[in-house]
């Protein structure tokens, strides 16, 4: 991949920077991503950066990105300011731990959201969706232009938070939702703070930090009222132990050999909340972004749904393997819009990654966009083509690379909930496209990428239209 002569970090080259803060002046904005982009442009695949002295390595190349994904847990880790913030934050769970701690947690999790358990979900997902689908039936009788993300993002978190503990929200209503609020206060500090090139909070708290405490402790409690009231029900009605209702029991249920304290349950109900809401909400945005501007896919969704079920939703779990189609669209919206553009990695130990002599310490940013949308992997990189994730239909078989996809990250820490993200989308966009028509009510150019935790389309505003 690389020269075969030995690459040292110190040789590699460099984006413009200043002197002391380095970097950080240009990184520090709402589109860390595309500054990430540009540089690619400007140094090639390999290079390095510095926020006031810190040192990072940015990587574009897929093989190698993929060497060190897969090189987990023993070779890399994550960046370790994510668990220091996470930690400091009362959060111990799958997404932070490393080593030996994240193979006990990482056992459970994965169990409890196989597919198994993700089909013993489905009615919560078809309920969710039969809310989302009368809502917007209502917006399409009175001409409502519709601020997508903000309904998909109440769709995803009344399904994650019934998933998760078996409590029923109502957001998609607009039921007013403190626990939610809370958690809104929560997700953007964890990124502001991993980002952070002092930590002021730990000297000085500024009002922002008062709030993050009171959240904080709000939502430790509802958990753990939770975590109780699950421990009771499982003594309770022991049949819960083959078949969990939800995430919290079948975490309790699988926990038997992990040990886990309820410090540890917290902080993978917690993590289940960080790491499932946002990701899936912001794809079938960009989902939509995409279908608002090729009826002739709204169309194509729409015939394989009436094929595939003849009532309003995919009511049974089985119709969601036939949805191919649909399934191809929320692929095709990941290639393009990956809602985690880089993965922030750290060397366990000095290591040679494809002729890269990595010392033990060094912090690497996988930049993972850039292939997923070059031309050496994918025909046409920039366009949308659902088909060329069907095999029979691909257009264009000639550059068709799909192991650069890392939307859902790589090796054995590849995201677990992958599962269940897929099924959201896939019966979301099915239902909707079986029922309306999708016009985007402003210039696709003014619709930005913007990333927060995760990335999302700022400003899609879109009228839904029924299909006659
Ligand atoms: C479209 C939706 C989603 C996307 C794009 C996404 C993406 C990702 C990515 C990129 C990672 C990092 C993987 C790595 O380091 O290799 C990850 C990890 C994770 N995701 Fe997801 N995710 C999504 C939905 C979900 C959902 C619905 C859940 C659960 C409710 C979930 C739970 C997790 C967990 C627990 C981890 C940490 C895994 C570990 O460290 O072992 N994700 N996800």
């Amino acid at each position: 991949m690389f020269d075969n002569e030995l690459i040292e970090i110190n040789d590699l080259k460099s984006p413009k920077g200043t002197l002391v803060l380095g970097h950080l002046p240009q990184f520090n904005t709402y589109n860390k991503h595309q500054v990430l982009e540009r540089w690619v442009e400007e140094c090639g695949e390999l290079f390095k950066i510095h926020f006031v002295g810190k040192e990072f390595v940015v990587s574009a190349n897929p093989d190698f990105n993929n060497k060190m994904l897969r090189l987990r847990p023993e070779g890399f880790k994550r960046f370790s300011k994510i668990d220091e913030i996470l930690k400091e934050m009362g959060v111990d769970g799958v997404f932070n731990a490393e080593g030996d701690a994240w193979k006990r947690h990482r056992k459970p999790t994965a169990e409890a959201l196989s597919v198994k358990n993700v089909k013993a979900y489905y009615p919560v997902i078809l309920d969710k969706t039969n809310e989302v689908l009368k809502k917007f039936k209502n917006y399409s009788k009175q001409g409502t232009i519709v601020d997508v993300q903000k309904e998909f993002m109440a769709f995803t978190i009344d399904i994650t938070t019934e998933i998760a503990f078996g409590h029923k929200l109502d957001t998609i209503n607009n039921k007013s939702n403190r626990f939610q609020k809370h958690l809104e206060v929560i997700f953007p500090m964890i990124n502001t703070r991993v980002t952070a090139p002092i930590p002021i909070w730990r000297y000085f708290k500024r009002k922002k930090d008062k709030i993050l405490i009171d959240s904080l402790k709000s939502i430790e409690k509802v958990i753990y009222e939770f975590i109780n009231d699950a421990k009771k029900r499982i003594t309770e009605n022991p049949a819960l132990k083959e078949q969990p209702s939800n995430f919290l029991e079948a975490l309790l249920v699988e926990n038997k050999d992990a040990n886990f304290t309820d410090e540890e349950i917290y902080g993978n109900v917690f993590t289940m909340l960080l790491a499932g809401e946002d990701t899936t909400s912001n794809t079938l945005s960009w989902g939509m972004f995409y279908l608002a501007q090729h009826p002739e896919v709204v169309v194509k969704v729409r015939e394989e749904a009436i094929l595939v079920y003849s009532e309003d939703v995919p009511h049974i779990y089985e119709n969601v393997d036939d949805l191919k189609y649909a399934n191809a669209v929320a692929q095709e919206a990941m290639r393009l819009k990956p809602t985690t553009p880089q993965l922030y990695l750290e060397a366990n130990e000095d290591v040679i990654v494809e002729n890269v002599s990595i010392p033990k310490g060094t912090s690497i940013i996988l930049q993972n966009k850039v292939a997923q949308t070059h031309n050496d992997y994918f025909s046409n990189p920039n366009s949308f083509i659902p088909e060329r994730w069907i095999e029979s239909e691909c257009p264009m078989h000639k550059n068709h690379v799909p192991s650069v996809m890392r939307a859902f990250g790589g090796g054995a820490r590849y995201c677990p909930g992958m599962h269940l993200a897929k099924t959201e989308m896939i019966v979301l966009i099915s239902t909707l496209c079986k029922h309306f028509d999708f016009k985007l009510e402003v210039e696709p150019e003014t619709i930005r990428e913007q990333f927060e935790f995760t990335m999302y389309p700022e400003n899609l505003k879109i009228t839904f239209v029924p299909v006659k």
